[in-house]
């Protein structure tokens, strides 16, 4: 019987279609190769085990039996979350340690809390042998968001499951991979860490305030996706850009862009790339600039010299794997 696995996922950025997805609307995501990973083994106790250096998390006990009751620190909130489901669903009869590791920092925005979702759940149905279909592990992860987070799409879920390019709708209803080999795209970090549900609220709250403008911003982003897709496929990168800036303009009228990512974006189709938006919730996080090999120096330098961080990221890449 298998006593110790180490799975990873990779991290995401969500292309186009933010905040429209969490309504039912197709998005595009795709993963990037920084990646988290996650080591489970049985401890013989009746307890689940966590340990997250790079959290600040050492020695984390909660009895199986206790799950998800009492408070709980934030960092390990999603693997408890997820070990609940587990439990519920399949019994948990042997206690497990499970020990977690990053190649980013939670604060970027690549979505560190899905990735060791995922790769938790990977673990588990190895460890305990379950057979669980990709759908399924999916709706599990997807449901322990949830309980922590109580809003979300599940969109970066899929991109650390499925990893490639998604174009994507809310629950793994539509999963279509998109056959592209190469994303010209930089990242540029604004300094900014943004909190998603914050920001899901705050959209849903300007929504429930002036529904015909948010949904037809909504439907504007699903028309926007739409073409986005065979754009990519086609690798047709001027119109690909045109539709970056077109999504950024309703993002901006979501109220969820920030001066900040403005100026780095600006900065970025001033040096010369195709188009620019953010990338994520708002608020902070990332950019996104679609860019010719030719102007990538350009382009980094402008993001570096207007109070940005150009990321070093490798997208498109593999999915869970142990
Ligand atoms: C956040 O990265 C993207 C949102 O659409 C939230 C989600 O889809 O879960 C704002």
């Amino acid at each position: 019987m298998l006593k110790r696995i180490t799975v990873s996922a990779p991290g995401k950025l969500i292309l186009f279609g933010e905040h429209a997805v969490v309504y039912g609307k197709p998005c595009i995501v795709t993963s990037v190769e920084q990646r988290v990973q996650v080591e489970a083994s049985f401890n013989g106790v009746n307890e689940l085990v966590i340990n997250a250096p790079q959290m600040g998390i050492r020695n984390y006990v909660k009895k199986l039996k206790d799950l998800g009751s009492q408070e709980m620190p934030k960092q390990v909130a999603f693997i408890e979350a997820l070990v609940r489901r587990f439990a519920q669903k399949y019994g948990l009869k042997r206690g497990l340690n499970i020990t977690t590791k990053a190649d980013f920092s939670h604060t970027v925005g690549f979505g560190s809390s899905s990735a060791v979702t995922i790769a938790a759940a990977y673990a588990l149905k190895s460890l305990y042998q379950v057979k669980l279909e990709d759908k399924k592990m999916f709706d599990l992860c997807f449901q322990a968001v949830l309980d922590i987070q109580g809003v979300g799409s599940g969109f970066d879920l899929a991109a650390a499951l499925w990893g490639g390019t998604l174009f994507y709708t809310r629950g793994a209803k539509v999963v279509k991979s998109l056959d592209i080999s190469h994303l010209p795209i930089l990242v540029g970090y604004s300094g900014i860490k943004a909190d998603t549900p914050t920001l899901v609220r705050q959209v849903a709250e300007l929504k429930y305030k002036k529904p015909k403008l948010v949904n037809s911003v909504f439907n504007k982003i699903e028309n926007i996706v739409i073409k986005a897709n065979k754009a990519l496929i086609c690798q047709d990168w001027p119109e690909v850009g045109k539709l970056m800036q077109q999504n950024q303009k309703l993002l901006e009228a979501l109220g969820v862009s920030t001066n900040k990512l403005e100026k780095l974006i600006k900065a970025s189709i001033k040096a010369g790339a195709y188009g620019a938006k953010l990338s994520g919730a708002g608020g902070g996080d990332c950019i996104i600039a679609l860019v010719d090999e030719n102007k990538k120096q350009a382009v980094k330098k402008a993001i570096n010299s207007s109070g940005g961080q150009v990321m070093r990221v490798r997208l498109n890449t593999k999915g869970a794997i142990c």
